[in-house]
């Protein structure tokens, strides 16, 4: 059983002990990827709590309601924990800054840095002194309240990639899904690169794309991309990825994973899909990267049709669930262990399938 354990500090060595138990009798030669152990989130949100000696982040145990005060995040990439100190200190001599203020999210990439303040009161009338302290901290900063939002000097972040010897580069923003950890990223990324380079390979299918992370790396394995995704925030900069990467074999479009297994069994037409021939592809391989509830199970029959599967999971739970349905028609040949999230409980998994 793959117990978290309540206590934050968990070390790798931990958790590959635990996955080993959790993955027996399903396969045992694990690849192992360790991350730095402070300074590797890119995204970190906190609360606030206000006393009579100022204003401080504070993160909130959701059942007991017990409030823990943070000083120092050092899981934080440095941008960031030198952000919260500057953007603390500013916001504890602007008291009209600090009014209904309940969160703050910080999003860094290798370049750059983003800050959205969240509000439960009407920010149009802070318009003026959220600016101000924007302009003080050169910060790209975004401020938010019910149906509202603010943005000043802009909110798209660009992140650059270095895998296997060439740039990638990303615009994204606060509102997309990103892979936390830079260093881990790339090397996940890489992973699949180093594995796929030995397989026959035709056409990729990618039903949860996001802003295009592992698509356009990926799209140089393969002769014709075709990913999809649900969020438009994320589809709208993979659109703009594709374009920044000079990517021209890969499609995107935004659909729900049932609407592509739909739109594919020629069950359902859709407009967003216009001007892309589904009859053209020749999918030798689906690459899954779900969200933590793993596979939905109408998509994990459709998934079996495939020769060839690949499985990023930030949950071991459900992609066990998931490999006990896939493994009656699929063989395991890869399977690793990346330490996505140091220090903490979780874990991320790559795992590579081809048919029997
Ligand atoms: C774990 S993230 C992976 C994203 C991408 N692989 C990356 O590395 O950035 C899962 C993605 O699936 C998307 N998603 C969630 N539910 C979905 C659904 N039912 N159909 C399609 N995409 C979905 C989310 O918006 C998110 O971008």
């Amino acid at each position: 059983m793959y117990r978290q354990k309540s206590s934050s500090l968990m070390l790798f060595e931990e958790k590959i002990k635990l996955a080993k138990g959790l993955f027996e009798g399903i396969f045992s030669e694990f690849e192992c990827f360790k991350s730095p152990l402070n300074a590797y989130r890119t995204r970190a949100e906190f609360g606030f709590y206000k006393d009579e000696g100022g204003l401080f982040y504070a993160m909130f145990d959701p059942k007991t309601k017990k409030k823990f005060i943070i000083e120092d995040f050092e899981l934080a990439v440095l941008p960031i924990q030198a952000m919260m100190k500057s953007l603390l200190s500013e916001l504890n001599l602007r008291l009209t800054l600090t009014y209904k203020l309940f969160g703050a999210e910080f999003l860094a990439t290798k370049n750059d840095l983003s800050v959205s303040l969240l509000y439960h009161t009407d920010i149009n009338a802070l318009s003026f002194e959220l600016d101000d302290l924007s302009q003080k901290l050169n910060l790209k900063l975004i401020a938010r309240s019910k149906g509202k939002k603010l943005v000043f000097k802009g909110e798209s972040l660009l992140q650059s990639l270095e895998i296997q010897g060439k740039t990638w580069l990303y615009e994204l923003n606060n509102d997309c899904f990103i892979q936390p950890n830079t260093a881990i990223n790339e090397i996940m990324i890489k992973w699949l690169l180093d594995k796929l380079a030995t397989h026959t390979r035709d056409d990729l299918l990618e039903p949860y794309c996001g802003y295009g992370n592992f698509t356009l790396p990926l799209s140089l394995m393969f002769r014709k991309v075709l990913a999809t995704e649900l969020s438009k925030t994320n589809i709208n900069f993979a659109l703009k990825n594709a374009s920044l990467n000079k990517a021209q074999n890969v499609n995107f479009a935004r659909l729900s994973s049932k609407e592509l297994m739909k739109a594919l069994r020629g069950e359902r037409e859709f407009y967003r899909l216009k001007g892309i021939d589904l009859k053209d592809f020749t999918f030798s391989h689906i690459f899954v990267d779900p969200p933590r509830a793993g596979l939905e199970e109408e998509l994990l029959s459709f998934v079996a049709e495939f020769s060839n599967i690949i499985y990023i999971s930030c949950n071991p739970q459900t992609l066990k669930r998931d490999l006990t349905v896939l493994l009656k028609t699929h063989k395991i040949s890869n399977f690793a262990l990346f330490d996505q999230f140091a220090k903490t409980p979780h874990l991320e998994c790559g795992v590579i399938l081809s048919k029997i």
